[in-house]
């Protein structure tokens, strides 16, 4: 496991009671835990032959846009519904507690390209299946999904079992 892990704060019966909370903003307020949550997000990304990046609103685009950055490649938002100005695709799907709907403009992906899909944490897997359908409909091709936590528990990974799926911290 790695280094970044002591920088998760666990907060139990947040934000409903028997779920524990695994908090990354003890990781972003953090030089050191930052760091090392990019750098080895980034080792996940190595070899891998992508055009794009795509980060899931908001806490996605924490770790995205740095990646982005670091390798040279455009960020496309994945977005809360009713957020960007142009037309959009839209998709709806449940999360670990509650329904959300998460939108991209119709022009963000070409068809063809190779995207990688960027988030902070897979809990059930919902979020991050939503937007690679979205980047699917536009034509797009999902080559791998990176997460700096991954909850094991609520098996994500199974329910994306046809994508490569990659975290750099597993909490059972
Ligand atoms: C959280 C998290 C992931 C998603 C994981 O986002 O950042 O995007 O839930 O859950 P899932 O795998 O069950 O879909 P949230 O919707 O709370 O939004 P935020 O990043 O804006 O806080
Ligand atoms: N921590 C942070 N975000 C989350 C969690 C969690 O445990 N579950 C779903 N989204």
């Amino acid at each position: 496991m790695s280094e970044v892990e002591k920088y998760i704060k666990s907060i139990p019966d947040f934000p409903k009671p028997g779920i524990i909370f695994r908090d990354v903003t003890s990781v972003t307020e953090d030089p050191e835990g930052m760091k090392l949550a990019i750098d080895e997000m980034d080792k996940l990304l190595e070899g891998v032959d992508y055009d794009v990046i795509a980060g899931a609103e908001s806490r996605g685009f924490i770790f995205g846009a740095p990646l982005a950055y670091k390798n040279g490649k455009g960020l496309v938002l994945v977005r809360k519904k009713g957020k960007l100005p142009r037309e959009t695709v839209e998709m709806s799907y449940d999360l670990e507690y509650g329904q959300a709907t998460i939108e991209i403009h119709k022009d963000s992906i070409k068809p063809g390209e190779k995207v990688v899909l960027v988030d902070d944490l897979i809990a059930t897997g919902g979020t991050i299946e939503a937007a690679a359908k979205l980047i699917e409909s536009l034509g797009g091709i999902v080559v791998k999904m990176v997460f700096l936590i991954e909850l094991s528990d609520l098996k994500g990974r199974e329910r994306l079992s046809k994508y490569d799926v990659a975290s750099v911290v597993k909490f059972e």
